[in-house]
Order: C-alpha cells, then structure tokens, then sequence
C-alpha cells in the first residue's frame, strides 16, 4: 500500500507539474492511446502498481487539462490546492457521509461549511444546505423543497400522496432557463412544457415586468449568471412581486451566487437572501474537485421535509443529519472538500479568487477588441462571446485555436448567432496565461 500511494502521489505531482506546458486538448496520438484499455475484463488479478502505472501512461495524455490555468470552456474551474490535498486523505478514509454515525468528521464539516457559506454568501442565517453532485442535483433539492412546501401549504402530503390529484402547481422561468432547471422540473413531476416563459433582454436577464400573475401555488425560477453572458435576473424585484403572494422564489446560480462573496460583484445579485431556495456549484468557481454542488433552502424544514426519511436500522443522532437534506443515503463527503477551500483561502482568498476571474475576462474582452473581434455581451462576471465576424468565422477561429492547443474555449448558440464562450473559473489562471492566450488568438485571427 505504501510503495502503491507513494507511486500515485508522484506521479499526480508530475502530472501537476506539467499540465500548465501542456496541450489543453489531447491531440490525436492521445486519444489513439484510449485504445489500449479495451479488452476484455481479465480472468486473474494483476498487480495494483501496474494498473496504476497503465492509468497514468494512457489515461494521462488522455486528459482534458481543466485543473491548468488556460482551460475556458463551458464553466469549468481548477482544483485549489487545499481542497485536492483534502480529496486525496479523504479518499484514504473513504468515509460514508450520509449520516452522522456513519461519519462524524464528514458530518461535522459538512454542517461547518454549510454555516460558512450562508455567512459567506449573505443568506439568511438558518437556511439549510444540501451537499450535492452538482447544480443540476441542487436544482432539484431547491424545485422538490418548493414542491414540498407550497403543496403542505394547500394541504396536500407530496411525499406521501405523490402528485396524484394534487393541487396543481405553476412554475414560471425565464426564456434562457438553463436546461438542468428543465430536468429538474421534468423529474420532480412538474413538467418540462407545462412552464410559463418569461421573455428575457438582449443579455438573457429575466424582464420582471413581463412576469405574469404570480400565486401560492407558483415555483419561479431565476438565474443568478446566465451560462453565456453572465447576467442577472432581476432577483430583487422578482422575490419582493412573489413574496407578496406567497409564491416560490428558486434561483439557479451555478456559479453566479459565488458573486454574492465578493464586495465590487455582491451588487450584482441582490435580494438573494430572500430567494426561498438556491442552487450553486463546488466544481466550477469554488474550485473544489468533481463533484460538488450546494443546494440551499431558505427555510431548512422544507429540505427536510422533501428529503428525509427513517428507518429502524438507521441511527439518528441530535445533530444535523445529512441524509435528512439529499436525495442520497450513502455517499462521499464532499463537504470536507468544500471545507477546505473555505478554510485555506478565508474570506479575503475567496473574494480574490472570484475578483481575479472577473478581472481575467474584462482584460480578455478589451484584448480581443484590440484585434478587432467583437465582444457579444457586457462582461459583468467572468464570461466572455466573442464573434470573429459572423459564424462561420467564428467556427473556424474555435477550430484552429482548439488544434492550436494553447487554450480550450468552445462555441455556444446566443440570440440567433453561434459566438466562441470564454469562461474564466479557475484560481490557476493567471494574468500571464491572458495575455499568452491573447497571444494565440492573434495568431489565428491575423
Ligand atoms: C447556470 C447553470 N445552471 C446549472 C448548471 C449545471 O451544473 P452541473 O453541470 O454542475 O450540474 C450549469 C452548468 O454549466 C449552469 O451554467
């Protein structure tokens, strides 16, 4: 085990060491490499060091350099080094999360970094936290905690009963409500084409005088970042027309919550702490390993109320228990990790990070004006569309800086055109890395 761990330690550290020199992409001969896992499952048991050592050998180049510091695609972050020091022990104690019996270390730091991040983020003190796979997981916390709390209010057991007969439930969105809020909807019974669009302006933002009657029985869901530009919904506005007739407020900031930790961008969201329910993500902007997300609701008992469940052979101790907030029992203790980024970058480190970021992509859009390649959006946050000149200028662009192999940023599809998405989301970055990628895009688009 030793002579094992300590060969997985080196050559993690190699790997580390030369992932900023490194292709993003794995070229062709890489991906030719994959080849050599197939074949069939062995008969016999082999040697732990020479399945680690054809991990590393094929699986390596094999990579997508996301944890380097010029990967922009989709909204991707790095690994902090604290939380991936973290992931490798907790790997060693391989702990079961879901309950405190189980785990009393991964519960404890779980409810340590649930109390930091509603802290942090300026919510509501109280409000509950979920420890997820990720957005899309946390989505789901938020709209079945609200499916809970708005059917108990008219009566109605959801949990129990199910939505056979229920009073039935509205949900309102935005035009450019991110797909995993649509899944969510789709799987907690609530229906994907049964929502009430909302139309949105020329940044994706929610128009809230378009917002139609709300009621006591209506989930509206908000986005805190859109994925493209960044932007807002008015979250404010929206909360103070729902609270007035009890509807729900869910808001979908997989990465535009973490705005809320910093002084210059918290203005950007306000009236959060009023949102009855939040999604975020660990894996993108907080820079914790895959997976993580974070659900909050504002009023704990409803994630409760959705999520937990007994058993006689479960022990249930007085402390916060973790099953009670997930859809999981048994799971890994991603509360550890996330609890190690909070507590190696504190406060100031946090805000730096997120600030840093927001610098990188104001300095990214002014670079690639200067080479005369149009920016989309307004960079409010840390996202950048760039049009090289209609789209299929921009595909070719997309294309030869993919082969290029300097940076990583991909095509998205926004008000009827298809411009290149830069997103800046991980700590590794830094201002030499935009100017080596200004670099690269002046060499492709001269
Ligand atoms: C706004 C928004 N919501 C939700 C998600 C889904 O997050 P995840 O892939 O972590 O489930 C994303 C991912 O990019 C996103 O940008």
């Amino acid at each position: 085990m030793q002579e094992l761990l300590d060969d997985a330690a080196r050559r993690a550290i190699r790997y580390l060491r030369d992932l900023p020199e490194r292709r993003v992409f794995p070229d062709d001969e890489a991906l030719a490499g994959l080849e050599g896992f197939e074949g069939d499952l062995p008969a016999e048991p082999s040697d732990p060091a020479e399945v680690l050592e054809k991990l590393d050998r094929l699986g390596s180049p094999a990579t997508v350099a996301t944890c380097g510091p010029r990967y922009f695609g989709f909204v991707i972050g790095g690994v902090l080094p604290a939380p991936m020091a973290a992931s490798w022990l907790a790997g060693a104690w391989d702990q079961n999360a879901g309950m405190v019996t189980g785990s009393p270390v991964a519960a404890r730091l779980e409810e340590i970094a649930e109390r930091w991040l509603v802290e942090l983020l300026a919510l509501t003190p109280g409000t509950g936290a979920a420890f997820t796979t990720g957005a899309t997981a946390a989505n789901l916390c938020g709209i079945v905690a609200a499916r809970h709390a708005l059917l108990a209010r008219a009566g109605w057991d959801v949990e129990a009963e199910g939505l056979f007969g229920a009073p039935p439930l509205r949900v309102v969105v935005g035009d450019e409500v991110h797909l995993s809020v649509l899944k969510a909807l789709g799987i907690a019974g609530l229906g994907r084409a049964r929502i009430e669009r909302v139309p949105a302006d020329g940044q994706g933002s929610l128009i809230a005088s378009e917002l139609p009657q709300l009621d006591a029985r209506t989930i509206v869901c908000c986005q805190a970042g859109n994925v493209n530009t960044g932007a807002f919904d008015p979250i404010a506005e929206v909360v103070e027309r729902a609270r007035e007739v009890g509807a729900w407020v869910h808001v979908d900031g997989a990465f535009g919550l973490w705005a809320r930790a910093s002084r210059g961008l918290a203005s950007l969201a306000p009236g959060l702490e009023h949102a009855d329910s939040l999604a975020t993500d660990g894996h993108k902007w907080l820079n914790v390993p895959y997976d993580s997300g974070i659900a909050f609701v504002r009023e704990r008992q409803h994630l409760v109320g959705a999520m937990a469940g007994q058993a006689a052979y479960l022990i249930e101790t007085e402390r916060r228990e973790p099953w009670h907030t997930t859809p999981e029992m048994s799971r890994r203790g991603r509360g550890i990790e996330v609890w190690a980024a909070l507590a190696s970058l504190g406060r100031a480190g946090l805000e730096d990070l997120f600030d840093r970021c927001c610098r990188h992509a104001q300095r990214f859009a002014e670079g690639a004006r200067d080479l005369g390649v149009q920016v989309l959006n307004e960079v409010v946050l840390n996202q950048v569309l760039l049009d090289f000149g209609g789209d299929e200028a921009t595909a070719r662009a997309i294309e030869a800086l993919q082969r290029e192999g300097t940076l990583w940023a991909g095509g998205t599809s926004w008000q009827g055109r298809a411009p290149m998405r830069v997103s800046f989301s991980s700590w590794a970055t830094s201002d030499a890395d935009v100017e080596r990628s200004l670099d690269a895009l002046r060499r492709i688009v001269v």
